[in-house]
């Protein structure tokens, strides 16, 4: 018989490693499952996607993207045909429904319905955009993090306050700004995307900036920074400097210039005079 000591000592030992939170309305008894090899999947690069797939793996949760690997098969517990769809099928049946999409609500509805991105399961909400469709400056963060994903909302949370706060010393507000992110659903504890997340949804990001057509895109912090540019570097030798997004649906290149990412700022305050000058010279060039 389980005793309550040995109940807590669980649960201790659990945030001892690092889990902060229950990503499943129900505990599951995984000592319960008979372990079962998933079919392998040669790992493939994403079609048209800037990044290939794979990446870091997540076993711990059910639902989660288990890219397997044809010399150590792994195990899951759901039965083979639920696995998720792999990079490659994910990021064309992506595309397939984003190309489809003339409005930004058939493009919301488009990927609500889409099941390609195992982050979708373990997340409360979609997180598709705020602020106004008409602006001209678009804002793309990474991914939504606990806040965002409990009210749907890009940037709300501690991250999103010092960003209003930043974009209002340029005289600029959500109702002259638009913001979405890379990845519309939360990683589960706000662990970093992965490449094969990336790419599943990529289709969709450019498919929204081709609709929202910006006159500028800003993308915050590396991981935007990188997918949005095809770029290797970090966010330090990006940010502040301009380069140019392209799209079969835009009418012409876009201009991009990365920022840093306002939750980097909030651990690092001396880096906001970096994101003071990037903000000005943003301001600038588009006269806000
Ligand atoms: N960080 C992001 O990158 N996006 C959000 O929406 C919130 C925090």
């Amino acid at each position: 018989m389980i005793d309550q000591c040995d109940i807590l000592a669980a649960l201790r030992w659990h945030v001892d490693i690092g889990c902060d939170e229950a990503i499943g309305d129900e505990p599951m008894d995984w000592a319960s499952f008979t372990a079962r090899p998933v079919v392998a999947r040669a790992p493939a690069p994403a079609p048209g996607g800037p990044m290939p797939g794979g990446g870091m793996r997540d076993d711990a949760a059910p639902g989660l993207a288990r890219p397997a690997t044809a010399a150590r098969p792994s195990y899951a517990a759901t039965p083979v045909s639920t696995q998720p769809l792999g990079a490659s099928e994910a990021g064309a049946s992506a595309r397939a429904r984003a190309k489809d999409a003339r409005t930004l609500a058939e493009l919301e509805a488009a990927l609500r319905d889409f099941d390609g991105c195992p982050l979708k399961a373990t997340a409360m909400n979609t997180v598709f955009a705020d602020g106004n469709p008409q602006a001209s400056i678009m804002l793309i963060g990474e991914a939504p993090g606990e806040d965002e994903d409990r009210q749907g909302k890009p940037f709300v949370g501690v991250s999103g306050k010092l960003l209003d706060r930043m974009l209002a010393q340029v005289g600029l507000d959500r109702s002259k700004v638009y913001i979405s992110n890379i990845l519309p659903w939360r990683p589960p504890g706000n662990r970093s995307p992965t490449q094969a997340e990336i790419a599943a949804c990529l289709p969709f990001l450019e498919r929204h900036v081709e609709l929202i057509g910006p006159k500028v895109l800003v993308p915050l912090g590396g991981t935007s920074a990188k997918t949005l540019l095809n770029r290797a570097e970090g966010i330090t030798r990006l940010r502040g400097q301009w380069f140019d997004y392209a799209s079969p649906g835009l009418l012409g290149p876009v201009p991009v210039i990365p920022m840093l990412h306002p939750a980097y700022l909030l651990r690092n305050p001396i880096a906001k005079r970096e994101a003071w000058r990037d903000l000005l010279t943003l301001a600038q060039r588009f006269g806000v």
